[in-house]
């Protein structure tokens, strides 16, 4: 007997959606991201403890143990990864959630009789497995487990083509007739076709195609809602594949691509990642003295954070120095790129979890024209956001990419421990432009050294 009566049910699953809703709300501005991500995670509770009270089930104690076992591995791995992990993990918990529902759609099979339900089920099996395979060579590339380069080999079109012709096949005799073998070879074709899908995805593409299957996921979730007669999942699903199929475009458009041109790119042969050479011309080195001495003496510092401070953890010290050169009077900006880091809104999170005050954030739009007011440009473990090769080397893996214009400010200091290029693996001309110094090291250390030395000017 179930404890909760329909009515109530219906409310509860209203109280859910609409905590869902305004935790995407939440989530859309630096903010009150933490806040969205509570509300969020308190939707899910209401969601899971209303199907409990409410359904008949059977198998609780083993319900119990699957959960326990979940949040048993999923907790401590959530709250250890560092943040640059994040996108990985991210995929992985993406890629449970399409597995997840491609399993359920499996198992309703057998339950129901209308075609239509049937063909909710071979789009939950087939989408979720795409997910759920996709997500795991994702995640296997951006772990290093295999190669981050597309993996491309001669045949990959047509194999791919045959693969999607003979899911059709599968999910149209199994909508018609309810075909179990023929489901579960639909679900090993969705696996073959996750993986056949992200293989050819290279580099610095791999994120948007994770936050594109997590829009995949969003779609077979809604569809398993279909299917179980579950208008939550509906919703949820919904919700996660419109914000998914946003972040999917808004993520391309950043970098200047088109999300065709990231899947189908490597059929090609204009492969996604660029080579790691680096050329033997000279830089000019400077020591943290120098640097203090340029900073110290600016009217306009911007400081432009990426990938490296995140490493370093230098945030803290970044925000120490903007503080150290403002109480000299000099107007100090951070200048965000939108895909600086690894993950969207990577450098907000950075630098809000080192107070750095909101206003201080200047987006790509509104700081580029001011770079040719400021008197140096700080570039702190960034480099493709701020690679002129964008602009001017087509056939470059970032040709097209918006980015920050930091060779338009009179100096221009960048912080790195090397010659090594960034996440695209190209070289980046503006090291060697005669404005341009360098102070190797880590960000963090390097940070630190300059501070002590604007300080004692
Ligand atoms: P990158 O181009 O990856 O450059 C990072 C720089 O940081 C490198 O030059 C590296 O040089 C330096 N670095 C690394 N560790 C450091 C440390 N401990 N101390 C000092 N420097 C350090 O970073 P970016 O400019 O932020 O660009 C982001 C790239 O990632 C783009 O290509 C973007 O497309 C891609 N991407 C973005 C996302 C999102 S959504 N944000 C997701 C995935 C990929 P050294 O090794 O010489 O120190």
């Amino acid at each position: 007997m179930s404890l909760l009566d329909p009515v109530w049910t219906s409310l509860l699953y209203l109280v859910a959606a609409v905590f869902f809703i305004l935790a995407l709300r939440g989530l859309s501005s630096p903010r009150t991201a933490r806040r969205g991500n509570l509300i969020g995670a308190a939707g899910a509770l209401i969601a899971v403890v209303t199907v409990f009270l409410s359904s008949r089930l059977e198998n609780i104690p083993c319900i119990l143990a699957a959960i326990a076992v979940g949040s048993a591995v999923a907790a401590p791995v959530a709250r250890r990864v560092k943040m640059t992990q994040m996108p990985q993990l991210v995929a992985l918990f993406n890629g449970v959630g399409g597995g997840a529902a491609a399993l359920v759609a499996l198992l309703e099979l057998s339950h129901a009789g209308d075609p239509w339900v049937r063909l909710a089920i071979v789009f939950t099996l087939l989408v979720g497995a795409v997910s759920f395979a996709g997500s795991g060579v994702t995640f296997a590339k951006l772990q290093e487990l295999m190669t981050t380069r597309p993996v491309v080999f001669p045949g990959l079109p047509a194999v791919m083509a045959a693969v999607l012709l003979a899911a059709v096949a599968a999910a149209a005799v199994v909508v018609f007739t309810g075909s179990l073998p023929l489901a579960s070879l639909l679900l090993v074709l969705g696996l073959a076709a996750g993986i056949l899908l992200v293989l050819p995805v290279g580099g610095a593409d791999v994120p948007i195609v994770i936050s594109l299957l997590n829009a995949f996921t969003g779609l077979a979730v809604a569809a398993s809602g279909l299917v179980l007669g579950n208008v939550l999942l509906v919703v949820a699903g919904t919700l996660v594949g419109a914000s998914g199929t946003i972040l999917t475009r808004a993520m391309a458009a950043a970098m200047g691509r088109s999300v065709a041109g990231i899947l189908f790119g490597a059929f090609r042969g204009g492969s996604t990642a660029g080579s790691t050479a680096v050329s033997e011309r000279p830089v000019r080195s400077s020591s943290a003295e120098d640097v203090a001495v340029l900073l110290g003496y600016a009217q306009r510092v911007i400081i432009v954070p990426g990938y490296g401070l995140a490493v370093a953890q230098g945030q803290h010290t970044a925000a120490e120095l903007a503080l150290a050169l403002e109480s000299r009077g000099i107007e100090v900006d951070f200048a965000i790129h939108p895909v600086a880091g690894r993950m969207p809104g990577h450098m907000n999170v950075l630098l809000a979890e080192a107070n750095v005050p909101y206003e201080s954030l200047k987006e790509m739009g509104e700081i580029n024209p001011e770079f040719k007011t400021a008197d140096v440009a700080l570039v702190v473990g960034a480099n493709d956001v701020v690679n002129p090769a964008a602009k001017t080397s087509a056939g470059s893996p970032i040709y097209g990419m918006p980015i920050l214009e930091v060779a338009e400010a009179r100096q221009v200091v960048f912080l790195k421990r090397s010659m090594r290029p960034g996440f695209a693996g190209i070289e980046n001309d503006l090291l060697y432009e005669p404005q341009t110094s360098l102070l190797f090291g880590d960000a963090k250390d390097s940070l630190a050294q300059v501070l002590g030395a604007v300080k004692a000017l």
